[in-house]
């Protein structure tokens, strides 16, 4: 028997422990002979574009390089398979590759939107009465937006790498005399949680982000401006974390979307800085935190890479015992000690929805979060991954 693995949406820098997680499983199971990788996600598989990740990952040295490599080393997509009942051609196309490669496991890492792809697929084998084909999810996402499960692979390094990235920020800001604002964009789409992650700093004795908007948060610009002058009573170097998702109205900036209809967010950030510098007109800067929030892997935190590989493994064995339809999520049963297990839960659950961040832990302002979710981000971000490093620069696994 054959199995198939792909990679799908936004990357992060755990997503390549997942793939290492299937295929090291893979690798102890006696029934499997050949792991497919496909290229670009479920795109890879109805255009039969797949490699033989055996004949590419050859050693234990290469699969602890793509463990702590960036991105998504097959590619990835953005690609919303139509209603089967509608149009099953891409449905055929993909059972056509499985067929001719004798794949019979397929195992999709991705966020809300990959997981739409596990519905359909494993609701079209089941349709077709091919029960002989198990599809399961296994979870990733820098959003941390996927209900069900208590967080995402690559939320945690993501998260580590934004407080430390904003922890030398701050130490900047504080250099001259006069007054400043400093405004830092962080992704996250609809959900808050990466740019509410910030508070974690407190745990450290930092005071800053003096302020923190999230999409859940109900953003009013003038409110905006009071803040800002009010925390300037207190502070000359003004620090605001704010999530790309949040909008402040009609704005001349374009805006695409994708498959999925999201709109592609960026720009806030900049839009706040012309607010301040219109209204309050102290030196003001805006950072955005783009792409390398997702893909800065030398900070990564090795509670993530080491789950995302453990979430990997347990897809597989999913699969191995029959299940389909399924993604693999945490459970956390204590925050100290740390404490979670994976389960199996029902992709259609995790599907097309957004977990967002907890209107609980937002400040009656909504300017802030409050202590109690420092808690629940600190062992998300523990232990360090030992980099490997050449030339003095960290060294990623490429395909050949
Ligand atoms: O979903 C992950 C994410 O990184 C979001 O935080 C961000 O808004 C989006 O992907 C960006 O999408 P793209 O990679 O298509 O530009």
């Amino acid at each position: 028997m054959n199995i198939a693995v792909a990679q799908s949406g936004g990357p992060t820098c755990a997503i390549n422990a997942s793939l290492v997680g299937v295929f090291r499983q893979a690798l102890k199971t006696a029934e499997i002979d050949t792991v497919f990788g496909s290229i670009n996600g479920i795109e890879g598989v109805y255009n039969d574009r797949l490699i033989i990740l055996n004949s590419a990952i050859t050693t234990n040295a290469d699969m602890e390089l793509l463990r702590q490599t960036p991105s998504t080393i097959l590619g990835s997509c953005r690609c919303k398979l139509p209603d089967f009942r509608q149009d099953d051609n891409l449905y055929k196309k993909i059972t056509a590759t499985f067929d001719k490669h004798r794949i019979s496991k397929f195992i999709y890492i991705g966020g809300n939107d990959s997981m739409d792809t596990v519905v359909k697929l494993s609701g079209y084998f089941e349709a077709i009465g091919r029960n002989d084909i198990c599809v399961i999810g296994v979870p990733k996402t820098i959003d941390n937006d996927l209900c069900v499960t208590d967080h995402t692979p690559g939320f945690g390094s993501a998260a580590k790498y934004v407080a430390s990235t904003v922890q030398e920020i701050i130490r900047d800001s504080r250099v001259y005399s006069i007054e400043s604002v400093t405004i830092i964009e962080i992704m996250g789409r609809n959900a808050g949680w990466l740019t509410a992650s910030t508070c974690m700093l407190r745990a450290n004795g930092e005071i800053a982000p003096h302020l923190i908007y999230l999409p859940e948060g109900d953003f009013d610009v003038s409110r905006f401006v009071e803040d800002v002058r009010c925390e300037q009573a207190k502070h000359q170097a003004v620090i605001v974390a704010v999530s790309e998702g949040i909008t402040i109205g009609d704005s001349d900036y374009p805006r695409e979307l994708d498959a999925f209809g999201h709109v592609r967010q960026s720009g806030i950030g900049k839009q706040l800085e012309m607010v301040i510098a219109n209204e309050i007109g102290c030196k003001v800067r805006s950072i955005e935190l783009n792409v390398m929030q997702r893909c800065s892997s030398h900070i990564c935190s090795k509670t993530d890479i080491d789950e995302a590989e453990q979430i990997g493994a347990a897809g597989l064995q999913a699969a191995m015992s029959g299940s389909t339809g399924k993604v693999m999520y945490f459970k956390r049963l204590s925050d100290i000690p740390y404490v979670v297990t994976i389960e199996e839960g029902n992709a259609a659950d995790f599907a097309n929805k957004e977990k967002p961040f907890p209107k609980k832990w937002i400040t009656d302002r909504k300017n802030n979060v409050s202590d109690e979710a420092v808690r629940y981000f600190l062992p998300l971000i523990q232990g360090e991954v030992k980099t490997a490093m050449r030339n003095g620069m960290p060294l990623h696994f490429m395909l050949r």
